[in-house]
Formats: structure tokens, C-alpha cells, sequence
């Protein structure tokens, strides 16, 4: 009996937008300071995006790299999954935008919408159509321009977050590297704790719905930071579970980037130490859906993440959401 073929990140690549603002920026707009910054969550700089530049041009960006890294061609890829929660437009989807930017014609796109897992939920899709037989090449990208759902007049979440996109390449793997499992969970009676209200049909664009900033994120950070602690946790010991592994087989802990207190918990309760975690927090803040592919190109650039090595990624966010997957590569 044939076994059924497992798929693999054959390229990545990234897009960083050139706008930076720093905790001594933040220091001028709202009651805060550089050393409570990065004390309560290891964040120095965020990345902010050109004026006249959209999530779509990230997620162009970030994909032409990653078919560049792949040696592969636009015309090759045949399904494109953008994970973000800040699309461009209510629709055409940002996948589809970004379709048309990148030329890629002979594929299928479509959007995922699972805030900061949203890149892992986009793997375990990727790695389920490739496995299926239905898709060859997929695009996995996740982009977000959050500061343009940002309260500047919010101290306690306007300091956390930062635009970018990271976009890799999957096809199916010829042998024992590749994806070796991915897990997926939500639980929507948290959706209060983390949202933007107003950017749906619930909430039309009026004068009222301005007035109460429902266009922006609002968050109740310390609740969030608990649930987020317990459930990464968790994710990365049901990823453990199910492929049979330990803290020891994993060379590279991924995370999402958030919080540096919530990236050394999951590591301690995978058993994973702080010199097998990837940390870029610091250069580019919380970027959601964008965080893990920007940190996994950066570790394979860095040489943390060779032939035969496995990491671990592992996410939580807004729904909630959280979710973690293994990868050899
Ligand atoms: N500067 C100075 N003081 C601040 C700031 C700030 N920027 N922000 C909040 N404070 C104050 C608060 O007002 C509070 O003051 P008080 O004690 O006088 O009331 C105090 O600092 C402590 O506030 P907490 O919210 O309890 O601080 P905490 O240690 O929890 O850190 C943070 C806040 C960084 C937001 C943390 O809770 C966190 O990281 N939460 C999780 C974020 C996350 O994982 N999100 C999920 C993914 S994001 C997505 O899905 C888009």
C-alpha cells in the first residue's frame, strides 16, 4: 500500500516594511516608558508600513522571495493561503489581490482568518492538500499590517505591535523530512478577551462606531497573557504526544513572538532550554499571523535551522486560537 506523501517547506522569504518605531517613540505618544516595554515583554522596535502599501504588497513581497529561495516559478504554485486579520477589504480576499499582484494564474487562493496561529492553521492545510494529492505547490504566507488597527492613544496595546509578512513555499517531501504533525484548536468563548469589533458587518462604519474606536484592537492583556501561557503550553505537549517526540528531538522552538515571558513558559513546559528558542520579538514586536514565518526564514538564513534539524512551532491568539506543528528539515 502506498504511504501517503508528507509535504515540506521547500523556500521562505519575507517582507519587512521600512517604517520603524522604537519605545522611545512611545515615550512621546502615551504614558510609557523604554525600560516597562521591555521589562513586561521584550519589545524595542516594530516595523510600520510605507504609506500607499497594503497587506497584499507584503504578502507580493514575501512570496517572490520564497519562490526565488524555492527555485520554483508563479506559474508552479496552484493553491495561495493568506493568513491575516488584516486584509486589505472585507473582499476580494488579500490572497486573491495578491494573486493578481504575483501573477499566479494557475492557482487557487483563498484567505484563513485565525489571528496569530493563522500561519500554522495555514500549514496544516497546506500539508493536508499536498498530502490529499489535490495541490502540488502551495503558497503558505502570513502577512498583517497591524498598525493600521492600532490605538496610538492606547498605551496598554499600542506598544505590542508591528507589520510584516513571511511567506514559505510547500511541496511534497520525497522522504522522512517534511511535516511530521500539526494540531489545531479554538475556543470561541474567549473571543471577548481580544478584537477589533468594527471592521465586520456587525458594526457598519458609522459616526457612533468611530467614536467608540471599534476600528481598532482592544485587548485585556493580563487575562490573554494567561490563557495564552496555559494554552501554548498545551500545544506544544499535544505536538509532542502526537508525533512521539521530546523537548529533546526538537533543535528550534518557533513561537509566536507576543511575549517573552509567554515564549520561556511554553519552552519550560516542553522542555525545551532557552538556547534551542528563537526570539525576534525584539525587532519586530507582535506581528500576528506574520510572526512565525518571518522568525523560521530568519533562524534557515541564520543556519539555526539545517538539513535533518526539527523545530517546533508553536501560536496563540485572538478566538481564541492556538496551535503548533513539527517540521523536519
Ligand atoms: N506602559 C506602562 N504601563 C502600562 C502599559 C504601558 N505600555 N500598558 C499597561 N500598563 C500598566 C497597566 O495600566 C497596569 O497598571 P495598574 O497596575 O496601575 O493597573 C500595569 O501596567 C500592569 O498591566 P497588565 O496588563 O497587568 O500588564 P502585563 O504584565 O499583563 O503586561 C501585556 C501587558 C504585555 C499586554 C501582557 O499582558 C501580554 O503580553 N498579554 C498577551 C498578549 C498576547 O499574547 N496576545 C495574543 C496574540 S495577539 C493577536 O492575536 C493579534
Amino acid at each position: 500500500m502506498a504511504s501517503i506523501p508528507r509535504s515540506m517547506i521547500v523556500g521562505t522569504g519575507v517582507s519587512i516594511p521600512s517604517g520603524i518605531l522604537t519605545n522611545k517613540d512611545f515615550e512621546k505618544m502615551v504614558d510609557t516608558s523604554d525600560e516597562w516595554i521591555r521589562e513586561r515583554t521584550g519589545m524595542e522596535i516594530r516595523h510600520i508600513i510605507e504609506d500607499g502599501r497594503y497587506t497584499s504588497d507584503l504578502c507580493t513581497d514575501a512570496a517572490q522571495k520564497a519562490l526565488a529561495d524555492a527555485h520554483l516559478h508563479v506559474e508552479e504554485v496552484d493553491m495561495i493561503l493568506v493568513a491575516t486579520v488584516t486584509g486589505d477589504m472585507g473582499f476580494p480576499s488579500t490572497s486573491c489581490i495578491a494573486q493578481e499582484k504575483l501573477g499566479a494564474f494557475n492557482s487557487a487562493a483563498m484567505d484563513i482568518s485565525a489571528a496569530c496561529s493563522g500561519f500554522i492553521y495555514g500549514i496544516a492545510l497546506g500539508d493536508a492538500l499536498i498530502a490529499s494529492g489535490k495541490n502540488k505547490t502551495v503558497l503558505v504566507i502570513g502577512a498583517e499590517t497591524l498598525s493600521r488597527i492600532t490605538d496610538y492613544t492606547d498605551r496598554s496595546t499600542c506598544v505590542l505591535f508591528g507589520d510584516g509578512a513571511g511567506a514559505v513555499v510547500m511541496q511534497a517531501s520525497d522522504g522522512e523530512r517534511g511535516v511530521l504533525g500539526t494540531y489545531l484548536k479554538s475556543d470561541g468563548r474567549f473571543g471577548d478577551l481580544l478584537r477589533v469589533e468594527g471592521l465586520g458587518t456587525r458594526y457598519l462604519p458609522t459616526h457612533d462606531s468611530l467614536d467608540h474606536r471599534r476600528h481598532f484592537i482592544k485587548m485585556e492583556g493580563n487575562k490573554v497573557f494567561k490563557e495564552a501561557v496555559t494554552s501554548m503550553g498545551d500545544a506544544a505537549v499535544q505536538i509532542l504526544k502526537q508525533t512521539q517526540m521530546t523537548g529533546d528531538d526538537v533543535d528550534l522552538l518557533i513561537t509566536h513572538q507576543a511575549n517573552l515571558r509567554i515564549i520561556d513558559a511554553t519552552a519550560k513546559r516542553a522542555n525545551i532550554p532557552p538556547e534551542r528558542v528563537f526570539i525576534n520579538l525584539e525587532k519586530y514586536g507582535n506581528t500576528s499571523a506574520a510572526s512565525i514565518p518571518i522568525a523560521l526564514d530568519e533562524a534557515i538564513k541564520a543556519g539555526r535551522l539545517g538539513m535533518d534539524k526539527v523545530a517546533m512551532l508553536a501560536a496563540f491568539g485572538s478566538g481564541f486560537t492556538w496551535a503548533s506543528a513539527i517540521v523536519r528539515f
